[in-house]
């Protein structure tokens, strides 16, 4: 405790204006050695992350500034699987469902919403669509596309194609589409591809004709040589491959503060400070895999100071805060207490005692 006391007063006095971090939660490495798909799988397991994950557009530019060699396939985390799993489109997990009947294993790979039931739909058809704005609004466009036009539409404009995750999502859909015998399309499609860190990203950026499918073709390059677009090649072929590395993790195990922050310290680094809105975004997006409704950070109420601190000692500047937290004052009468944030809603901060076990999440960034 003494220690401590003296590390913050040190930070205090060196941390006297608010500092922003720099940096991106998802770092690629090229490596230049030529390998299966499952041995550079192993390779980046034991050295990074996992084999490179693409997210979205930005990563996947990110991912074309890395490879300094411009000639050559380049292998990435997705694999084809045998069974087909739905998926948004947006990438959240699939928890919620209001299949009018059960979906079949027809050829049908795309959803749509009709009369506030979903239901299969050929992904080629051509329908209106719904897409979502990070402000959570939702526009409506009655044009017809397929459910990839539609896709691609939203993208550019807005977010991406709407995902409907609970009753009241559901609801608020069926009232803007606001016609019984109208089909629209939702975000939601099947794939057989899967990350090889089994996130849900749906991003997909194959050259025109792929995947192909064509018997052994089951893994994914890049190819450097057309703009990084993907092809499907056969997994035991060697190629050189990348690899990401992930700034934040999310462990799921669940341990009191005091334990997460020594898990992470053995293991990683630290627990997570989230000192910019760029930080809370990498941690939203994260949580959302958390098991835990709350999950903590590295934020812990400082009792002798009254003042709530990061546990690398900074002080609390950019705040997210659940309306209320901030001005209970009786943060100290019982048990300590630290910051966690919410896996689900807005994601915002709260208060509980430090012998609460959740998940949490670590930074392996030495520099913040
Ligand atoms: C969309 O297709 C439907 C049925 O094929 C047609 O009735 C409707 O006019 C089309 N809407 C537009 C805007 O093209
Ligand atoms: C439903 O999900 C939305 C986010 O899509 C969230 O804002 C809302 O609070 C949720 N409602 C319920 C009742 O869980
Ligand atoms: C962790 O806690 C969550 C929520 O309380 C629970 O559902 C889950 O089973 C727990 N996991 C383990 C490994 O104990």
């Amino acid at each position: 405790m003494k220690k401590m006391a003296q590390t913050l007063y040190f930070s205090l006095l060196v941390i006297a204006l608010c500092s922003l971090s720099e940096g991106i939660q998802r770092r690629y490495h090229y490596i230049n050695i030529e390998k299966t798909w499952t041995e550079a799988q192993r390779y980046c397991r034991e050295k990074y992350t996992d084999l490179a994950t693409v997210n979205n557009i930005n990563d996947m530019n990110e991912l074309k500034k890395t490879v300094n060699n411009n000639l050559e396939f380049v292998w990435i985390g997705l694999k084809r699987t045998d069974v087909f799993t739905w998926k948004w489109s947006l990438g959240d997990p699939v928890k919620y469902l209001n299949w009018e009947t059960e979906p079949s294993t027809d050829t049908n790979n795309c959803a749509v919403m009709r009369n506030g039931k979903w239901r299969q739909q050929k992904c080629i058809d051509k329908l209106g669509f719904i897409c979502y704005n990070g402000d959570k609004s939702y526009i409506i466009y009655t044009s017809n596309a397929t459910w990839r036009e539609a896709q691609s539409f939203c993208r550019q404009y807005h977010t991406d194609l709407i995902s409907v995750r609970n009753q009241t999502d559901n609801q608020l859909i069926h009232n803007i589409i606001n016609d019984p015998h109208t089909s629209v399309w939702i975000g939601l499609f099947r794939g057989l591809w899967e990350w090889s860190d089994n996130t849900d990203s749906a991003f997909r950026y194959w050259d025109s004709g792929q995947p192909d499918n064509s018997g052994t073709d089951a893994c994914t390059v890049t190819n450097m040589n057309n703009e990084g677009k993907w092809h499907d090649l056969s997994c035991s072929v060697s190629y050189t491959f990348m690899c990401h590395e992930d700034e934040l993790i999310l462990i799921q195990k669940n341990l009191s503060w005091t334990e997460a922050v020594r898990y992470c310290r053995e293991n990683h680094v630290d627990l997570v400070s989230v000192d910019s809105e760029k930080i809370q975004l990498w941690v939203t997006s994260v949580v959302h895999q958390a098991w835990t409704a709350e999950v903590w950070l590295g934020l812990h109420y400082y009792c002798l100071m009254n003042l709530w601190i990061w546990v690398r000692g900074e002080v609390v500047c950019y705040q997210n805060w659940a309306p209320g937290v901030q001005i209970q004052l009786n943060h100290c009468s019982g048990e300590h207490r630290a910051g966690a944030v919410q896996s689900g809603g807005d994601h915002k901060w709260i208060s509980l005692p430090r012998s609460q076990e959740l998940n949490f999440i670590c930074t392996r960034n030495k520099e913040n």
